[in-house]
């Protein structure tokens, strides 16, 4: 973490949450801060499925909470049944969208094409990409990690990135839900991989604003050591996002 980069502590609900937790989870978290004493350390957002974004951006009103959705279309609008447009989620407050999460890109068959228009819908609206990339087990196993992580990086990534409308998170796919997390070593490696890649194509002065966040069981229990490695910016929380306790102690760890 940097002095020049803001802390992101993202909530990434998934397909989980409901009307219960439009209070019982936004609204708690809302309420932990507006109870803190001085400005936080750290920005904290969360991503809650889409019917339930304008009641979520209600009961985290002047809170300082960010809004953020779990995917947009590459289109600007039309015949795309089922799909949501970036402009509509900017309309009632998201300030982020995640684009190609794995769970899409296994789920969905998502390219890094197809993400890469995504991530410039949402940036075209006027909210901030968080652009999530990750290996594999086996592309892991196969050495191939980095290659992969940067490979989608460049693919993944449109043309202007700057610091507030680009966010990356890496997030290795084995380490999703599972409980193992990666090595310090290795995150922060293959954090400054990414980096160097942004500076290769954005110049150093960008990619030294761009916050790199990592996923993947991050915890109540790991996150400081994660959070305080030098190109770790944040977190995208799953499971532990869900827990109002859990989520604020992150943000904790990170402030
Ligand atoms: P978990 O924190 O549940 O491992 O999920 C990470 C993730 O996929 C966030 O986008």
């Amino acid at each position: 973490m940097s002095q020049e980069r803001t802390t992101l502590i993202a909530g990434n609900w998934k397909m989980n949450g409901g009307l219960d937790e439009v209070d019982g989870l936004a609204g708690d978290l809302a309420g932990r801060m507006a109870g803190l004493a001085a400005a936080p350390g750290f920005e904290l957002a969360v991503c809650p499925p889409f019917p339930l974004l304008p009641m979520v951006a209600s009961a985290i009103e002047e809170s300082g909470i960010a809004l953020g959705a779990q995917d947009c279309h590459g289109n600007e609008k039309g015949a795309h049944t089922g799909d949501v447009s970036a402009k509509l989620l900017a309309q009632v407050g998201c300030a982020y969208v995640i684009v190609g999460h794995s769970e899409r890109r296994t789920d969905h068959g998502e390219t890094d094409e197809q993400v890469r228009a995504k991530a410039e819908a949402a940036q075209a609206a006027g909210m901030a990409a968080i652009v999530c990339v990750g290996e594999t087990e086996a592309e892991r196993d196969a050495g191939r990690a980095t290659e992969v992580v940067v490979g989608q990086v460049v693919g993944s990534v449109p043309e202007g990135a700057t610091a507030e409308n680009l966010v990356i998170a890496y997030e290795p796919v084995w380490a999703i839900g599972t409980g193992k997390t990666a090595t310090p070593q290795d995150a922060q490696d293959m954090h400054a991989a990414i980096r160097a890649s942004l500076a290769d194509r954005f110049g150093a002065e960008t990619a030294a604003g761009i916050r790199i966040l990592y996923g993947g069981s991050m915890k109540p229990g790991n996150a400081a050591e994660l959070l305080a490695l030098a190109d770790v910016d944040g977190g995208l929380i799953g499971g532990a996002s869900l827990v109002a306790d859990d989520f604020w102690a992150i943000g904790q760890a990170a402030g």
